[in-house]
């Protein structure tokens, strides 16, 4: 959670750009593209075409990107682990190849047709990753590590969202333990987190600042009538926008009556069923 990134943040600005494969950016791509050039077309492939081979592997596996510009299916960026992913599939499937021993033109053929069928793995890849990984979050800001498949530099992106995310309505009983959570699904995966603050609303719009550390949740034991009232977090991060502001308003009900505290129908249901499993045996 502590700042661990350069305060440089890239805003997304390839969308007319003719991107580079994204798998060249990964030097085992490249490595095994020599590779396959320098030991294994020799023996393989008459001599003449060895540099139009080459070339026209460079532009396939370039026109992998050939893909709508959409939020749903590719922006011109990709994730480590994504790329991880998308190079491992060419690379066993190149090595299969190779390994294989075919030659000659039946060689061209199937090392096309494999780039075609590698071309619509990574299509798959680009859209889960557009999908799961590439700004998810719904509100806030949200920085996150990316590798830009037009100059193949990693920057920090700024997933920008509406500041506010939201109003929360938090019920806790009387002499019980209020627990205010702030933190959202994509916090874990987001970079340049500082800390939360928890700060007490007035009914005069001052605030108090509560609580303030690593820690999402605010919690404070044995509730009364004066816990009643508006709080908000505000999760910071390196740059000047917060990463998160959240609102709760939190209400006291009367203290829980003993009855309420008795096993419910569902623990009942447990139990009846136990009872079942222990005749059967
Ligand atoms: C606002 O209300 C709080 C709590 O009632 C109080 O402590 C604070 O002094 C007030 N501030 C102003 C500026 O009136």
């Amino acid at each position: 959670m502590a700042p661990r990134l350069p305060l440089l943040v890239a805003v997304l600005a390839i969308c007319l750009l003719p991107a580079r494969g994204c798998v060249l950016c990964d030097p085992k791509v490249k490595k095994e593209l020599d590779n396959l050039r320098t030991a294994y077309l020799p023996d393989h492939l008459d001599q003449q075409h060895h540099e139009s081979f080459m070339l026209r592997v460079k532009q396939a596996v370039k026109e992998f990107n050939d893909l709508e510009i959409d939020e749903n299916s590719f922006m011109g960026v990709i994730d480590q682990h994504t790329l991880e992913k998308v190079s491992w599939s060419l690379i066993k499937d190149i090595k299969r190849m190779t390994e294989s021993a075919v030659k000659g033109e039946l060689f061209v053929k199937e090392f096309f047709w494999m780039l075609k069928i590698q071309k619509d793995i990574y299509a798959r890849h680009m859209a889960r990753f557009q999908k799961e990984v590439f700004c998810p979050n719904k509100c806030g800001t949200m920085l996150q590590t990316l590798i830009w498949c037009q100059t193949c530099e990693k920057q920090v992106h700024s997933c920008h969202k509406s500041v506010f995310c939201g109003e929360r309505l938090v019920k806790v009983h009387r002499l019980e333990d209020l627990v205010l959570n702030c933190e959202l699904s994509w916090h874990q995966a987001a970079e340049g987190l500082t800390k939360y603050s928890f700060y007490r609303v007035w009914k005069n719009n001052t605030e108090s600042l509560v609580s303030e550390g690593k820690e999402p949740t605010l919690s404070k034991p044995r509730v009364g009538p004066e816990d009643e009232g508006k709080y908000r977090c505000v999760l910071g991060s390196v740059q000047k926008t917060p990463a998160t502001i959240l609102s709760f308003t939190v209400k006291v009900l009367p203290e829980r009556l003993e009855e309420e505290t008795l096993p419910t129908s569902a623990d009942n249901l447990t139990v009846a069923h136990f009872h079942d499993a222990t005749k059967t045996k």
